[in-house]
């Protein structure tokens, strides 16, 4: 039995976080928490209900009211889980193009991060967890055991997030998502709580020359016990 309870994977968008978590969690029986999904949430819940985005006050009693939930899936569909907002199925609407373009500002607001850290910590610390962000080794759960700051360049990073749009029949247009993609970098980046960047004790992978399941072997390598066990 693996002694690491939490692992906190983090990187920039589309690094391929969440299909390592996803499969890193299923592999040992843990659970899968993807973070990002619940800053994706209160995106989409602000401009669905058409608050001023930059309205910082508005947005952040929204992030501490609404009622965000994560069920196993529902259908079989490509998710992973089935993400509610007010009991409404919101799992493929926080994909949407609009809600890219507004998360980041979004989750740079102090107090959203602070509403939704402290659910995501809560969830942690109950252990056999995998959990996905851009802060989860740094701030959400320093204590986790094992940290890993998966990374590939912004162009690799483009071409998959086009490819996953093309492939559920959307419209993608490579130009706009690599420019779009290195907007949100920067702001993920540079924000003044929580900004993306590998913690000290986090163990740096890049996926540029590496498949989802040669990302996967490595991790699973390093979460097995000096005996093979995992
Ligand atoms: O991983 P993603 O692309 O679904 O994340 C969406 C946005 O949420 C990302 O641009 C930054 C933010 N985020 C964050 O600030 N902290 C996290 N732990 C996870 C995501």
């Amino acid at each position: 039995m693996s002694k690491i309870g939490i692992i906190a994977i983090d990187g920039p968008a589309a690094s391929g976080k969440s299909t390592l978590g996803k499969k890193l969690a299923d592999a040992l029986g843990y659970l899968f928490f993807d973070t990002g999904v619940m800053y994706r949430a209160i995106t989409w819940l602000a401009l669905d209900r058409g608050l001023d985005l930059a309205d910082e006050a508005a947005i952040t009693r929204l992030a501490e009211q609404a009622d965000i939930d994560l069920r196993p899936p529902s259908q079989a569909d490509g998710r992973s889980s089935d993400i509610l907002a007010d009991g409404e199925d919101i799992t493929w609407d926080i994909r949407a193009p609009e809600v890219d373009a507004n998360v980041s500002r979004v989750s740079a607001y102090p107090g959203v991060r602070r509403a939704l850290g402290v659910q995501q910590r809560r969830i942690g610390l109950r252990g056999k967890v995998v959990m996905v962000g851009r802060d989860v080794g740094t701030v959400v759960l320093p204590e986790a055991q094992l940290k890993i700051y998966l990374d590939a360049s912004v162009e690799e990073r483009a071409s998959r997030r086009y490819q996953e749009l093309t492939d559920r029949g959307e419209p993608a247009d490579y130009g706009e998502i690599l420019s779009a993609m290195q907007r949100r970098d920067f702001i993920d980046s540079n924000r003044a709580v929580a900004p993306l960047r590998p913690a000290e004790d986090a163990i740096l992978l890049n996926s540029d020359a590496l498949d989802a399941e040669e990302v996967l072997a490595e991790v699973i390598h390093m979460v097995k016990d000096p005996d093979g066990t995992v």
